[in-house]
C-alpha cells in the first residue's frame, strides 16, 4: 500500500491541553489534591479556565492527536479524525492540527451546550502537576464521523484505547478497526491506561483477537489486560493473539514482538525532566518506521528516540525535529 495518501491516521479523544504555572495555595483553595488527575465537568473546567490569566502552553491534546504531531516531525503524513466543538477551543485545536501538516477532517459539534474537551495542568513547584480534565465534546464522535475516504486512503490505522470508555465513540472505535480492516489498512491499537484496560478488558481482547494487528501497551498495561504479574506470561498470551506487540518499559527501554520474535531496545539515556507523552511518542516513531516499511528493530529504535526527545524537557510535543534527530543518531 505504499501509494496511500496518508502513511497513519489516528482517532482519539480530541483534547485542548492549558498548562499554567499556579502557587501551591491555589490547589487549596479549588481543593484539587496536588499530583492528582481527576475528570471534571463543564461547569468546573470553564470556574477552573477563567482563574487562568497567563497559560504557559496551549495547544492540540489527546494521547492519539500527540502522536501525530510526533509522526509529522519525523516527515510523515499523518491524519486524525476526533471531534471538538465550535468554540474557541475547538479552533485552536484544528488550527494546530493544520500547522503540523495534519489532515484533520472531523466537523464540530454544533451544539452550545457542548465545549470543546479540555486538560487543564496546574504546575506548582518541583514540577509538580495536578490535571483536571473535562472530555466535552470529544466523546460525541460517533461511527457517523468517520471519513471513510481518509480512512481507506491511509496505510495504517491507530486507535486511542480510551475511546472504549464512552458509547459514541466505542462504537466509532469498532467500526474504524472493521472498515480500516475492510480496506486492507494495517491496525494499530493503544491501551493507554491501566484504569482504561481495567473498565474496558473484554472488548480489548475481543479486538486483539479479531481486528488489531498491532498494539501499544506499557508493561503495566499488558499485565492488566492479563491478570498477570509476570510479564513472560503476558508476552505469551499476546503471542497467541496479535501479530506485533509493542510493550514500553520506562526506562528499561520496550519489547517488541514481532512475528513471534522478540526484541529489546535500550531506552535513551536522557535526563528525565517530564515523563508525559513518553508513550505517546514511543508510538510515533513506532508508526512512523513501519509505514516507512523498516524492520521492528528500526522503528523500535525511532520510539525510544522519540520518547527520549520527549521526556528531556516540559511538554508532550517535539522541540527539534525527530527525523532530524533520527538521522544524527544513525537510526535513519
Ligand atoms: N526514565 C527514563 N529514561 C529513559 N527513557 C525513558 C524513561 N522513561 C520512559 N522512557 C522512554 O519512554 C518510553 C515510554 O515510556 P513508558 O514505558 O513509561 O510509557 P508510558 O507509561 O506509556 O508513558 P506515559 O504514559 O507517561 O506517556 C520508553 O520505552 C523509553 O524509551
Ligand atoms: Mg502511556
Amino acid at each position: 500500500m505504499s501509494s496511500s495518501t496518508y502513511d497513519v491516521c489516528a482517532l482519539g479523544n480530541a483534547i485542548v491541553d492549558i498548562v499554567a504555572d499556579v502557587p501551591e495555595t491555589f490547589l487549596q483553595q479549588q481543593h484539587l489534591v496536588k499530583g492528582t488527575a481527576s475528570l471534571v465537568d463543564r461547569a468546573r473546567i470553564t470556574n477552573l479556565r477563567k482563574l487562568i490569566a497567563k497559560p504557559r502552553m496551549m495547544r492540540a491534546g489527546g494521547a492519539a492527536s500527540n502522536t501525530v504531531a510526533g509522526i509529522a516531525s519525523f516527515g510523515g503524513k499523518p491524519a486524525y479524525m476526533g471531534k471538538v466543538a465550535y468554540d474557541e477551543s475547538g479552533k485552536l485545536f484544528s488550527d494546530d492540527m493544520a500547522k503540523l501538516g495534519v489532515r484533520y477532517p472531523t466537523e464540530p459539534v454544533t451544539d452550545q451546550n457542548i465545549s470543546t474537551g479540555m486538560c487543564l495542568s496546574f504546575v506548582t513547584t518541583g514540577a509538580n502537576r495536578t490535571m483536571c480534565t473535562y472530555l466535552g465534546a470529544s466523546v460525541d464522535f460517533g461511527p457517523g464521523d468517520i471519513d471513510s475516504t481518509v480512512l481507506k486512503q491511509s496505510q495504517i490505522i491507530y486507535l486511542e484505547g480510551y475511546m472504549l470508555d464512552k458509547p459514541n465513540t466505542r462504537e466509532a472505535l469498532q467500526a474504524a478497526a472493521n472498515n480500516a480492516r475492510a480496506a486492507g489498512c494495517k491496525v494499530g491499537l493503544a491501551l493507554c491506561d491501566v484504569s482504561c484496560v481495567e473498565r474496558n478488558r473484554e472488548t480489548f481482547l475481543a479486538l486483539i483477537g479479531a481486528t488489531a494487528d498491532i498494539i501499544f501497551a506499557n508493561e503495566k498495561e499488558l499485565l492488566a489486560l492479563y491478570k498477570t504479574f509476570h510479564l513472560d506470561a503476558a508476552i505469551q498470551h499476546v503471542k497467541e493473539h496479535v501479530k506485533t506487540a509493542v510493550v514500553t518499559r520506562s526506562e528499561k527501554g520496550a519489547i517488541i514482538l514481532d512475528d513471534k520474535r522478540l526484541l529489546n531496545v535500550s531506552a535513551e539515556a536522557v535526563k528525565v525532566v517530564d515523563k508525559t507523552g513518553a508513550g505517546d511518542a514511543f508510538a510515533a516513531g513506532y508508526l512512523y518506521g513501519l509505514s516507512k516499511k523498516l524492520d521492528a528493530s528500526v522503528c523500535a529504535r525511532l520510539g525510544v528516540i522519540a520518547a527520549g526527545e520527549i521526556i528531556s524537557h516540559y511538554g508532550t510535543r517535539p522541540e527539534q525535529s525527530l527525523a532530524t534527530l533520527a538521522k544524527q543518531k544513525g537510526a535513519l
